[in-house]
């Protein structure tokens, strides 16, 4: 971003590019064939956040397909945050993306679709190193349980307080009226049960379906694939990240939706703070989560459903809203029902 941005107030800059738009996008390596980038500044509709975006053109000599360089807008290094520079056809969608080459200007590291996702983990590309997260993490990475997630699994929340998936979307469609047209990141999104919903219904400039867990994402994928209504346009981006290290530029992103996803988080407070830092000015935060306990769990048991004895972090009600208050969101409103709690409050 400091070089593009550094350089935008002059007419142009000269970047080394490939000649030709491979399959799946190799990043950004020189050859001899320079090229003009054309900048010009644009913004969401929504989102206050202007970003530089460069264009490149492609001489006319060699007659190849036309390759573009750009700032992501979506995107950023969830090293630095800057945003990644995205080689190859543009657009937030599954075939754009996968082949698309990205990487960090900042950092120089490279991120790509290797996989049926892109992974912007910090830990991309590692090839030696896997980190282990806490065991409410690796749960859901275990392709028993991505399978099994959507086939029976999520069904089972109804017996704590959820009402379904057909009326938890409704609810949160309702608190998202004012980020329509903008960019939302359904965190935690599992097998995309959400994330599909929300781009089906056509509001949103781009939906990113986001978890860290690859097997999940592998059936998100799958059932894309396999639901005619998606077509190969259809606004979405399928993300390998943590929460607590979302690959977005601050300020950058108008909604954020985490369904049954809190209790799974390492630490709760890093996410809503992480989460907090992505969301623009007026952009809203919904989540769902499972009470520590329902306010008619007896007295006498509460205490053995105390948080030291879970591996999971359920939270009570006033904590999750001191959290999001003490995180920078303002108007918290929360709606309870047994276990199940869906909360919503917006960037200040
Ligand atoms: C119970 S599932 C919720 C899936 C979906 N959002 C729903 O409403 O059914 C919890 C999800 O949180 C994800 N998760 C756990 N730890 C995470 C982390 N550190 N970063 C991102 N996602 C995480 C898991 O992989 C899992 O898919």
């Amino acid at each position: 971003m400091a070089a593009l941005t550094a350089s935008s107030s002059s007419s142009s800059i000269t970047l080394l590019n490939k000649p030709s738009l491979p399959k799946r996008s190799s990043f950004f390596s020189s050859n001899s064939h320079s090229r003009l980038l054309r900048f010009s500044a644009s913004a969401h509709p929504r989102s206050q956040s202007a970003a530089i975006r460069a264009v490149a053109l492609e001489p006319d000599l060699n007659k190849t397909p036309p390759v573009q360089i750009e700032e992501t807008q979506v995107f950023a290094c969830p090293v630095c945050y800057e945003p990644l520079l995205r080689k190859g056809p543009s657009g937030i969608n599954l075939q754009a993306i996968y082949r698309s080459g990205f990487k960090c200007g900042q950092c120089k590291k490279t991120y790509s679709s290797k996989d049926e996702y892109l992974d912007l983990t910090v830990t991309a590309g590692l090839e030696t190193f896997s980190e282990a997260k806490p065991i409410t993490t690796e749960l859901f990475r275990s392709p028993l349980v991505s399978f099994l997630y959507e086939r029976g699994w999520r069904d089972n929340f109804k017996r704590s307080g959820f009402p379904g998936a057909e009326e938890e979307f409704r609810m949160a469609e309702e608190y998202f009226k004012e980020a329509q047209g903008g960019v939302l990141v359904d965190v935690s999104c599992g097998s995309g049960l959400f994330s599909r919903k929300f781009a089906k219904s056509g509001k949103y400039s781009c939906v990113v379906a986001l978890d860290y867990s690859e097997n999940m994402l592998r059936q998100c994928n799958e059932f894309i694939k396999n639901d005619d209504t998606f077509g190969s346009s259809t606004n979405i981006a399928v993300v390998r990240a943590d929460v607590s290290r979302l690959p977005f530029p601050s300020g950058s992103v108008d909604a954020v939706h985490a369904g049954a996803a809190l209790h799974c988080w390492p630490s709760p407070t890093n996410a809503i703070a992480e989460i907090c830092r992505v969301l623009r000015s007026g952009g809203v935060f919904v989540g769902t989560t499972f009470l520590r306990y329902s306010p008619s769990t007896p007295w006498i048991i509460r205490p053995f459903q105390s948080r030291i004895l879970q591996s999971y972090n359920y939270l009570m009600q006033d904590e999750i809203k001191d959290v999001c208050t003490s995180c920078g969101l303002t108007g918290y409103v929360d709606i309870v029902d047994d276990s199940f709690i869906m909360f919503t409050a917006r960037k200040a």
